[in-house]
């Protein structure tokens, strides 16, 4: 069978990226074949560079509008041919046009949507009080963190969490179901509803 090809956008550390890496990339289940970053000197990109993954760090230009950012990015990663597209940490929005061409993308999310989209998701939660939090994997529209989703995990907000305690457990469930959710993309078990099959996975790896 083909080798299922990824490209990741990232900004930031990009300890969900090390966990494609980990178990996606390294464990031969499908091959990132670009990282490509918007920060100069980003975590992520310095992790690619450490497991022999391309990387590329692409800043917006100065005025250079949302986009014709995004067109200059599209065409490196079109030429990288993905199969998928992963947002693991990646701060911007992405236009219509670059979804379009370049679709399924998916992106990661520190709170269970639709509750607590956009920035600083953790110490949202931790203001609004609630007792349980988690993570969202889903396909990316032009909204803020709105497309559907594809999979949750719960996380406890715990007695005397900050935004950064909490915010790091919620890290841990999010390289579970990001890597999850890959495999179920590389495997033929998410529709383009977003919609996946999380039973099929225990009798493929059998
Ligand atoms: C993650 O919490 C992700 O959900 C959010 O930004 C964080 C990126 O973390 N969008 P990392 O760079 O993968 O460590």
């Amino acid at each position: 069978m083909a080798e299922y090809r990824i490209a990741v956008l990232a900004s930031g550390e990009g300890t969900n990226l090390q966990a494609l890496i980990d178990q996606v990339h390294t464990a031969g289940r499908g091959r990132i074949v670009l990282v490509a970053s918007d920060k100069v000197g980003s975590g992520a990109v310095k992790r690619a560079v450490n497991a022999g993954i391309p990387a590329l760090t692409l800043p917006p230009c100065p005025g250079e509008g949302r986009t014709a950012f995004h067109r200059r990015l599209a065409v490196q990663i079109r030429d990288v041919q993905p199969d998928l597209v992963v947002l693991a940490g990646y701060m911007r929005l992405l236009p219509g046009e670059f979804i379009a061409q370049l679709a399924p993308i998916i992106n990661v999310h520190p709170s269970l949507l639709p509750a607590f989209p956009g920035l600083d998701a953790p110490a949202q939660a931790i203001a609004g009080g609630v007792k349980t939090s988690g993570c969202s994997v889903h396909l990316v529209d032009e909204g803020m963190d709105t497309g559907p989703i594809i999979l949750q995990r719960p996380v406890p907000v715990l007695p005397g969490d900050s935004a950064e305690s909490l915010h790091n457990r919620i890290k841990e469930a999010e390289h579970q179901a990001l890597v999850d959710v890959c495999l179920a993309f590389a495997q033929g078990r998410v529709d383009r509803q977003g919609e996946i099959n999380l039973t099929e996975e225990i009798a493929n790896e059998d």
